[in-house]
């Protein structure tokens, strides 16, 4: 079992560790209350929240606004705050990105990238906020890639994102995402490395979990990644209800019953 000496939350991750977005206070209190380890104010709400096609529209400061009030619902998860697309271009940008979010609650930050990021990763953890790696899959770079793409296919890509992984680890990562790797990849970057690997479409053998809360719930009916399994259906629980709202205001008007 992998040691996580850094953080100060790290008694709180325990592997398997397990993740998923919140984007709302009752979601993420929910989550809280369940005991999820790790809350995730994920950029993904520009799709799950605002019905954008992708992450890539989401701002600094639509983050701080989730960020605050996710934190208001959680008293033991570690909050985990993505850094939106184009606020760590540079190592002094993501700083100070990173700390408006730490300021809004986040326990930690997470960025997208791998060796092009190193610089950006030492800056924030220089600083002494605790920073997950985020490596396979970079859903900000979805529309450069031309869609979403497993990744770590041949012997080439493999091996340079276990080189990456090792050099974000060395740069003070304290955990890495590993989404839609190819799962024999996903076990020899966990295998290799000190620090946990949370996996995301990228196979069982990673040290813990993140999934999109809508995936897991059934909240979002209107699509699903393949990787994702539903264990529940509030869209359509939510459905049935707004149904019979419907009916009963229709009864009300008909009958004068209840007013
Ligand atoms: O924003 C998000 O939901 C994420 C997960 C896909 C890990 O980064």
């Amino acid at each position: 079992m992998k040691s996580l000496p850094r953080p100060p939350f790290a008694d709180r991750l325990i592997p398997p560790i397990t993740a998923l977005t919140a984007y709302d206070y009752p979601t993420a209190r929910l989550c809280d209350e369940a005991g999820v380890q790790l809350i995730l104010v994920g950029d993904s709400l520009g799709m799950m929240v605002a019905g954008c096609e992708d992450t890539t529209s989401v701002t600094l400061a639509q983050m701080i606004y989730h960020t605050t009030i996710v934190r208001r619902g959680v008293k033991n998860a570690v909050v985990l705050a993505d850094l939106p697309i184009h606020t760590y271009d540079t190592p002094d940008e993501a700083l100070a990105s990173a700390r408006q979010l730490v300021a809004a609650g986040a326990d930690a930050v997470k960025l997208e990238g791998g060796f092009d990021q190193i610089a950006q990763v030492e800056a924030i953890t220089g600083a002494g906020i605790p920073l997950c790696a985020h490596l396979g899959m970079l859903p900000q770079r979805v529309r450069e890639e031309g869609g979403y793409k497993k990744k770590g296919r041949n012997e080439e890509e493999a091996r340079s994102l276990v080189a990456a992984a090792l050099a974000l680890e060395a740069a003070g990562a304290f955990a890495i995402v590993l989404e839609s790797i190819v799962a024999q990849v996903a076990a020899e970057m966990s295998d290799r490395l000190g620090i946990p690997t949370i996996g995301i479409g990228s196979g069982h053998h990673c040290d813990g979990q993140v999934r999109v809360v809508h995936d897991v719930t059934g909240a979002y009916p209107w699509f699903v990644p393949p990787f994702a399994r539903v264990h529940g259906n509030v869209a359509e629980v939510t459905r049935g209800a707004l149904s019979r709202f419907l009916d009963e205001v229709a009864e009300s008007h008909r009958t004068g019953f209840p007013g």
